[in-house]
């Protein structure tokens, strides 16, 4: 696993307040057991339950934990099917209602600044977590990525991931809030990627998050992960503010969006098929590029002649914003064939540059053309592969052509970060949009 920032310095002086929601490795019969236990879960009342346990204690070193109180644990029976009521003065039913009073207040008296929001991301091959405060200023964002590992496969391999996640994020997170500055106590909502993703690995997340939330009586925020890479942008641009029109181009989606306000959107146009960054990184593979090759076969193409080889420009047929990328991934496929079997040599960076310039056409030709529909002058890109160079050039010389303005994110946050989940975070709870205990993670979710 690689880690931007060494994960093993200065925990020891946080509480360990969230270790009970499962990810200690703590079986679940000690949340019953009264005291803090013993250092590194050596003796009585803290056995081991699994090899990752281990690791991540000693991985983490001396996790000092504080025995939560027990009003935590007492909520009122309706929010939860699973845990018998065990109503208290102080119960945490009582304490979201009076955060929910605050939060009401503050938005009465139109005091909306100072809102901290914890962020949580895990809907892939990084894990994420990230303070921020107002939707806008970053206060701390760390991230463990996996893809060393994955790399390994070819590609991300959901099981590893998920097991990845459990390890990583209690580390992640603490090291976010004392990074940030900002104890527990300080934070005002956890935000969490709820979908879309791989499930295994939404599943650490968001249940790390209602763990925490629950524990520390904080509100919950489900934020669905294309919205976060939208937000990367406020984050980029402190001047940006809806309405504008957003291409987002990720490993799992390609979207041209009409971002009405902070949290309506609509989608003008998406793929019927691969996703940009998928039709990057198989076609890489088929050239023998390493995962995630989108990332490798941007840098080759910069050497390369975009006019090598032609490739097609697929179009949807009665759906002129749509996208579908699997017809130029075969292109390439075929022609790899081809040259294998006739002995001819490939040129990689000419291919790499023609395949680069193929998927970049058809990107910016339909969310060109949805700008002229809706007559967008603010157009923005998110998604890791906003962070291309080509589709980057592209989008600023046909806006400085058209007089729009462009907006993209800055390269650190074009990929999954939790700084972003934090940001569209603080929207989502301005607006009201947060989760009971009933929250759950979605594969699958449409955006709007
Ligand atoms: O947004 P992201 O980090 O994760 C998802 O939500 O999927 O996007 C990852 C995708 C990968 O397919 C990766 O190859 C692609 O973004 N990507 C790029 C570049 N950087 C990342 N594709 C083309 N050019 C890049 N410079
Ligand atoms: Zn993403």
């Amino acid at each position: 696993m690689r880690w931007q920032k060494d994960a093993r310095t200065k925990f020891d002086h946080l509480p360990l307040v969230f270790c009970r929601c499962g990810v200690s490795g703590e079986p679940s019969t000690s949340s019953t057991a009264s005291g803090p236990p013993s250092p590194r879960g050596e003796g009585k009342g803290r056995p081991f339950s699994s090899p990752e346990a281990k690791d991540l204690l000693t991985l983490f070193g001396d996790l000092r934990e504080e025995p939560l109180e027990r009003e935590a644990f007492a909520f009122p029976a309706e929010s939860t099917g699973l845990l018998p009521a065990r109503r208290k003065k102080d119960s945490l039913g009582d304490k979201i209602q009076s955060s929910l009073q605050a939060f009401c207040e503050r938005k009465r008296e139109r005091k909306w600044f100072g809102v901290i929001i914890l962020g949580i991301e895990s809907s892939c091959d990084e894990t994420a977590a990230a303070v921020v405060e107002d939707g806008r200023k970053v206060l701390s964002s760390v991230i463990a990525s996996q893809v060393e590992e994955h790399k390994l496969y070819g590609g991300v391999v959901p099981e590893i991931a998920s097991r990845r996640h459990s390890e990583a994020i209690a580390g992640v997170v603490r090291q976010a809030l004392a990074d940030s500055g900002k104890p527990l106590s300080q934070i005002d909502a956890v935000a969490v990627t709820y979908a879309p993703g791989l499930i295994g690995a939404l599943l650490v997340g968001v249940n790390f998050a209602k763990g925490l939330a629950l524990s520390a009586g904080l509100p919950l925020i489900p934020v669905h992960h294309l919205r976060g890479h939208i937000a990367s942008n406020y984050l980029t641009s402190p001047e940006l503010e809806p309405p504008f029109l957003c291409l987002v181009v990720s490993g799992g989606h390609s979207h041209i969006i009409e971002v009405k306000s902070y949290t309506q959107l609509r989608v003008l146009g998406k793929t019927r098929d691969d996703a940009a960054g998928e039709a990057f990184d198989k076609a890489a593979r088929a050239m023998g590029i390493p995962y995630p090759g989108g990332v490798e076969m941007d840098r080759i193409a910069e050497a390369g002649n975009d006019r090598a080889y032609q490739l097609p420009r697929p179009r949807v047929d009665g759906a002129p914003l749509d996208f579908s990328f699997s017809g130029l991934k075969t292109a390439v496929i075929n022609l790899l064939h081809n040259a294998g079997q006739k002995g001819t040599e490939v040129n990689l960076p000419d291919l790499c540059a023609s395949y680069r310039r193929a998927v970049v056409d058809c990107l910016t030709e339909n969310f060109l053309k949805a700008a002229e529909q809706t007559g967008t002058q603010k157009l923005v890109a998110a998604g890791g592969v906003s962070a291309n160079r080509l589709l980057r050039r592209n989008l600023q010389e046909l806006c400085a052509k058209s007089g729009r303005k462009l907006y993209v994110p800055e390269l650190s946050l074009c990929g999954d970060n939790a700084a972003m989940i934090a940001s569209q975070g603080y929207y989502e709870y301005l607006a009201g949009n947060t989760a009971g205990m009933e929250l759950n993670a979605c594969a699958q979710r449409s955006i709007e």
